[in-house]
């Protein structure tokens, strides 16, 4: 099993990632996602410094935040939320059956253990016509291109271990009890850094993002050296370029009315 990665740690940092124009695309595909579909109560399953509840926070009259990290949600209390913030773990949802609307999800299922408990309690808590969207990467499709993947090769084999692909997530809401399950591309991350812009990447710090996270000192320092040396063999004037182009996956499983 996969080591479990500790966001108390990662919290005083991990909104770094937010200060890249990456992340406005899917903005624009969660709100439309959530608009479409009218709710009045939404629940963010691993919703960490609450940044996706602060961008929502004007399309439904309550919107919660649950997450497990104590830190993850000290940072979160920080903002001007007008929903409730809880702590507890998402295989166990702490709401009453039907009082739900929608519920979303944004990079965290793979964190959930076993993500199929998380389903099954989102069906039992969402209404009739609720909705559950989660959105995050499936390295299994073998489509994205990441630096990150190249230059430090034990992150590939680790997510591979912990991500469920997009159709075990649809099938597990099928099995749950969800009576349709669409799945799509919500958006691109693509972002190309050359040369030694690379180094300015917040996920490339050492807890900048899970995948380094879970790397030993002695990993993360062998992949930083291989970047540093595909740098200084390269031509002064033809400097490596290091790409990201990653899906970001979103599975939606509804109920009918
Ligand atoms: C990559 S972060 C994503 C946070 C947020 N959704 C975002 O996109 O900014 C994953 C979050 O899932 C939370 N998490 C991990 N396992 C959890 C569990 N079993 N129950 C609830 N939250 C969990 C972590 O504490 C962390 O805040």
């Amino acid at each position: 099993m996969t080591e479990r990665v500790n966001y108390d740690q990662i919290a005083p940092t991990f909104d770094t990632r937010y200060a890249h124009s990456l992340y406005n695309v899917l903005t624009q595909v969660l709100r439309a996602t959530i608009e479409a579909e009218h709710p009045e109560r939404i629940l963010e399953a691993g919703c960490g410094t609450g940044y996706w509840l602060a961008a929502l926070n004007d399309l439904a009259p309550r919107i919660h935040g649950l997450d497990f990290s104590h830190e993850m949600l000290r940072k979160a209390r920080q903002r001007n939320l007008s929903g409730g913030l809880l702590r507890a773990t998402a295989e166990v949802l702490p709401f009453r059956d039907c009082s739900i609307d929608l519920i979303f999800c944004v990079n965290a299922l793979h964190h959930f253990g076993p993500f199929e408990n998380f389903i099954i309690e989102s069906r039992r808590v969402l209404r009739p016509g609720g909705m559950l969207a989660n959105f995050g990467m499936d390295p299994h499709h073998g489509r994205d291109a990441w630096c990150l993947y190249d230059y430090f090769p034990e992150t590939r084999a680790i997510d591979l271990a912990r991500y469920p692909s997009s159709d075990a997530i649809a099938d597990s809401m099928l099995r749950a009890g969800f009576d349709s399950v669409a799945c799509r591309t919500a958006c691109r991350f693509a972002t190309d850094r050359i040369g030694a812009q690379v180094f300015e990447d917040p996920e490339l710090q050492r807890r900048g993002c899970s995948q380094m996270a879970l790397l030993t000192d002695e990993q993360y320092a062998a992949g930083i050296a291989r970047m540093k040396a595909a740098i200084a063999s390269a031509p002064a004037d033809v400097p490596p370029t290091f790409r990201a182009d990653i899906a970001i996956m979103l599975q939606c499983g509804c109920i009918d009315r």
